[in-house]
């Protein structure tokens, strides 16, 4: 049986090697275990429309196999129906397209903010350290009420949760270390509330332990996603010139820009594993009860079935329905979150650093092969 391919060394925009060569196969990770490789987009949305394939598990990659688990309590990525939906359903209004967009000058500010910075800053400059870290940073701790001036005490255990490489002991004390953290938070915010999603649910009669839960969920997947997204997607668009010039055009090219900038680079991949609950068919396939299974939403974004010219980014081209933020009941609840971040970020640093280019060669990157989320650790950047 072959390993669940994770060489970039082709190219690094690009899905591993050997990804998508069979739409359903049974490859080993790199703990030993085995699982079903979905690689179709079709297939793909099947298994994650379909709840049997169930997300109450953890593990997997690291020292730690894959198990089935009872969830911590908040923690609804890992939830199946009915609790899932109970927990996602105190959010949603709480991310909708109209919510977000009232914080469209906030984050204008935050962003021009950090524009001054980056220009203040001795060259070259690390792009996600001054650029594409903060901003998604600043902007989930004010939408949650967490202070970022105490991101010290989250930010490295959050980074560890999502390392590939480690064992179950430090992923333990990290997350002892965020909840922690968030837990002390929680009570100084019962003792005097303040403005923020958390405040606000303090009196929606969940429990402390679901609120830390909650609290973890959303400060790690508000802040590592889009950061990755914001420095990988000005890379990419660095390397295409004639792209980067479409971006640079309008807000609306912009926007256009940003969902086809997520299909290409698919930063969450093969990282999300569902286990089939009971037997079940999958493309004339049995995938037995208490089997795994994972989907590279990378191969999905890229299947020739999804969208003509796969392989090649085009920025103005119509939004395909592609999976980068997953599919089905746990699709990303902060996408339009996220979304309004990128097409905000990338024009406005465009325009005020017309002459940005890598300070670095290509080949000198860090890629960030070694996380479940990818993009790159440092961008060295001039103008
Ligand atoms: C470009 C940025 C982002 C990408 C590519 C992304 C991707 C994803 C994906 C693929 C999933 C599905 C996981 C699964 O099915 O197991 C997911 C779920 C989730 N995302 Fe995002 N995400 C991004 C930004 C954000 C932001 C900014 C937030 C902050 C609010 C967020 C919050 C969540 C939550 C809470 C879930 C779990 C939803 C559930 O289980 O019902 N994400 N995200």
């Amino acid at each position: 049986m072959r390993a669940i391919p994770t060489d970039r060394g082709a190219c690094p925009f690009d899905p591993p090697a050997g990804m998508a060569d069979e739409p359903l196969s049974k490859v080993r990770l790199s703990n030993g275990d085995q699982v079903w490789l979905v690689a179709r987009h079709d297939l793909v949305r099947q298994v994650l429309g379909d709840t049997r394939f169930s997300s109450e598990i953890d593990g997997g990659f690291l020292d730690v196999p894959l198990h089935a688990v009872q969830p911590q309590p908040g923690m609804f990525i890992q939830m199946d129906p009915p609790e899932h939906t109970r927990l996602r359903r105190l959010l949603t209004g709480r991310f909708t397209v109209q919510r977000m967009q009232r914080l469209r000058p906030r984050i204008e500010q935050i962003v021009t903010e950090r524009l001054d910075a980056l220009e203040r800053a001795p060259r070259p400059a690390d792009l996600v350290a001054e650029f594409a870290l903060p901003i998604p940073s600043l902007v989930i701790c004010e939408l949650l009420g967490v202070p970022y001036a105490e991101r010290a005490a989250f930010q490295e255990a959050g980074t560890r949760l999502l390392t590939l490489t480690g064992t179950q002991e430090e992923l333990e004390e990290a997350m002892m270390r965020l909840g922690g953290y968030l837990a002390e938070l929680i009570a100084r915010k019962r003792a005097e509330p303040g403005e923020g999603l958390l405040d606000d649910l303090l009196d929606s009669g969940l429990s402390d332990e679901e609120l830390v839960g909650i609290a973890i969920l959303l400060l790690i997947a508000g802040h590592e996603t889009t950061a990755n997204m914001i420095s990988l997607g000005t890379l990419l668009l660095l390397q295409h010139p004639d792209q980067l010039a479409l971006v640079r055009q309008s807000p609306e090219a912009a926007r256009t820009a940003v969902d086809e900038l997520l299909r290409y680079l698919s930063i969450v991949d093969v990282g999300m594993f569902r286990r089939a609950s009971t037997d079940l068919e999958l493309d004339g396939q049995i995938i037995r009860e208490g089997e795994f299974v994972t989907c590279s939403l990378a191969a999905a974004n890229r299947d020739p079935a999804l969208l003509d010219r796969p392989e090649e980014l085009e920025v103005s081209r119509p939004k395909a329905p592609h999976v980068a933020f997953g599919f089905g009941p746990h699709q990303c609840l902060g996408q339009n979150l996220a979304r309004l971040e990128m097409e905000i970020a990338y024009p406005a640093l465009f325009r005020r650093l017309p002459g940005l280019r890598l300070a670095v060669p290509l080949e000198k990157v860090p890629f960030k092969s070694d996380m479940a989320i990818y993009g790159v650790h440092r961008l060295e950047v001039e103008w």
